[in-house]
């Protein structure tokens, strides 16, 4: 019989993080169990920061972005002796289950741990939208519409100078949140990891544009792929129109969440106590056809992310 849970968020913090924590706590207490916050990720399981949580401490929090409890990124907890130290901590307050809210890397603690005897839940929340078992992680769709509203503003300047305008975007590795912001922001063509083009290649395609009598171009690129500021330069100089870059940063992980990020936590914070009561262990929640789900971490972290790429890839071709 469960009767303690912490719950931790780490990586990269997302929008709808909190409501995440709330959906946790209050159907927690509502079934009789006392639910404990992490500060700050894995770092703070490390060091012992656990504190009890209660329905007052969650409350005006669902519309707020971030993740009130704090997070990190702490690679040393790949090492075991650290991972003992934070089983340890724990065990010191009974509590056997914990539920890891973050991306893949947040998977790789939480299986961890639950081979060292603590039952663990994760919980998909990154804006990358890059964690397999789920169709959508929290997170991702507020992403999309400040990504969506950033370009909005880029073709207003883009517009009246005639310009073409590159627009970074993040993701890591996966071309999610720029395929998406590129049909919603109508831009004119994209660059994603999954589809990697060379620097030649692109100013082809931007040389098409213009032969069709197109005067500004909005081009959104994932991160990591060019270095975009030396890219502008070379566009520039190879097509003579004037070429201006924008990253747009960390301003695409914040901001208050969009009902669906609110919604999907709150389902998914709910569900992780169910199924922790249940008795599972060692799975990770995700939707699946509007349907919540759970499947296994390990098996999650073992396979890559079947997604739409090609569909909203070949769309967002009709489209430019
Ligand atoms: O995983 C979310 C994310 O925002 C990625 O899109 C990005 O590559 C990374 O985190 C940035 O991480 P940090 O904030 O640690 O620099």
């Amino acid at each position: 019989m469960i009767k303690k849970i912490g719950v931790l968020t780490s990586g990269g913090d997302a929008p709808g993080m909190n409501a995440a924590i709330r959906g946790i706590v209050i159907t927690g207490i509502k079934l009789g169990i006392e639910i404990f916050g992490i500060k700050d990720g894995f770092l703070g399981l490390y060091k012992n920061k656990i504190k009890k949580l209660n329905r007052i401490i969650v409350s005006d929090i669902i519309n707020k972005g971030g993740t009130f409890l704090g997070s990190s990124r702490f690679p040393e907890f790949k090492e075991k002796k650290n991972r003992y130290i934070a089983v340890k901590n724990l065990k010191k307050k009974n509590i056997d289950s914990l539920i890891v809210i973050g991306g893949d890397g947040s998977y790789i603690g939480a299986q961890k741990l639950n081979e060292m005897g603590i039952s663990c839940i994760s919980i998909p929340s990154t804006i990358d939208n890059d964690v397999s078992g789920t169709d959508y992680t929290i997170g991702y769709y507020t992403a999309l519409e400040t990504i969506v509203k950033s370009i909005d503003k880029i073709r207003d300047t883009s517009a009246s100078h005639k310009r073409i305008s590159l627009v970074e975007i993040m993701g890591r590795n996966c071309g999610d949140l720029t395929l998406l912001s590129s049909i919603a922001g109508g831009c004119e063509f994209l660059v994603i990891p999954e589809n990697k083009i060379s620097k030649e290649q692109l100013l082809i395609e931007i040389l098409k544009k213009i032969k069709n009598g197109k005067k500004h171009y909005i081009i959104v690129i994932t991160e990591n792929l060019y270095d975009i500021k030396s890219l502008a330069k070379y566009i520039e100089k190879k097509t003579n129109k004037e070429t201006r870059a924008t990253i747009l940063g960390h301003v695409q992980r914040g901001g208050t969440p969009v009902v669906y990020d609110r919604v999907l936590a709150s389902r998914m914070g709910s569900y992780a106590i169910e199924i922790l009561k249940k008795g599972f262990s060692g799975r990770c929640i995700g939707i699946k056809n509007e349907k919540i789900v759970h499947n296994s971490i390990k098996k999650s972290l073992n396979c890559i992310k079947k997604n739409s790429t090609h569909y909203w890839l070949n769309l967002s071709k009709k489209l430019f």
